[in-house]
């Protein structure tokens, strides 16, 4: 099996690309933030904010994350719900951030996303898939820009949806979360040894596409 591993701060366009580049290679595309979205729905359903004063523990004993491919589009659901919406809401994603940095959680998803590798050719997105989930992976990519374009885009994303964001909320939130991010004790964001950095400020997005496309070609055999 074939695996591509793209990591990097959030905004970076790492999912849409992702997508992209898996449909491009007729691999699934595994977004693993959502693993995390949906495990910080739970938590915000069960009351808990970010400080995350609970029984995570038994929380996680009561609660089931699965991840279906629909026409080979990814969908989580929570408990049996299909939440592959309700987890794109800027307080989902700081619960994520939150829930994130619990070992529990991450040791709760870990052996779902090394499944999904080992029986399907994959491009799998997240913060740590290079370092932990998968350091065996064929390729790993660093991918990244400056925060201003990456909080461009975020922002650019939340007004298509409707969303009611200042750019200033959605910069500043870009930038605690990648703070949080990187400097947690368990599995922090950071390029692997063995990954190749991407930096796509300025890019368009076919000019990103077709660079990740090449690494990816020019580091494996198809
Ligand atoms: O990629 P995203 O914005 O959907 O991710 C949401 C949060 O989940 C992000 O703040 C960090 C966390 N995350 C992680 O810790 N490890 C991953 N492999 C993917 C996401």
């Amino acid at each position: 099996m074939i695996s591509v591993a793209i990591d990097g701060p959030a905004g970076a366009g790492k999912s849409t690309l992702s997508r992209k580049t898996a449909e491009n290679l007729g691999f699934i595309y595994v977004d693993t933030g959502a693993l995390y979205r949906t495990v910080g729905l739970k938590f915000s359903r069960m009351g808990a904010d970010t400080e995350l004063k609970c029984d995570i523990e038994g929380i996680l004993a009561d609660t089931t994350v699965d991840i279906r491919f629909v026409d080979c589009e990814q969908r989580v659901f929570l408990d049996g719900e299909d939440v592959s919406e309700a987890i794109r809401t800027p307080s989902a994603s700081m619960m994520a951030s939150a829930v994130s940095a619990k070992p529990p959680v991450r040791a709760f998803l870990l052996e779902m996303q090394r499944k999904l590798a080992r029986e399907n050719n994959v491009v799998m997105d997240g913060r740590d898939i290079g370092t932990v989930v998968l350091p065996n992976a064929t390729v790993k990519i660093y991918l990244t820009a400056s925060a201003e374009d990456r909080a461009k885009r975020r922002y650019d994303e939340l007004v298509q949806k409707g969303t009611d964001v200042t750019f200033k909320e959605v910069y500043d939130d870009m930038v605690q979360r990648d703070y949080n991010d990187m400097h947690r004790e368990i599995a922090p964001l950071k390029q692997a040894d063995d990954a190749i950095l991407a930096d796509t400020s300025g890019y368009e997005f076919e000019d990103s596409l077709a660079l990740l496309l090449k690494i990816i070609k020019e580091n494996t055999n198809i």
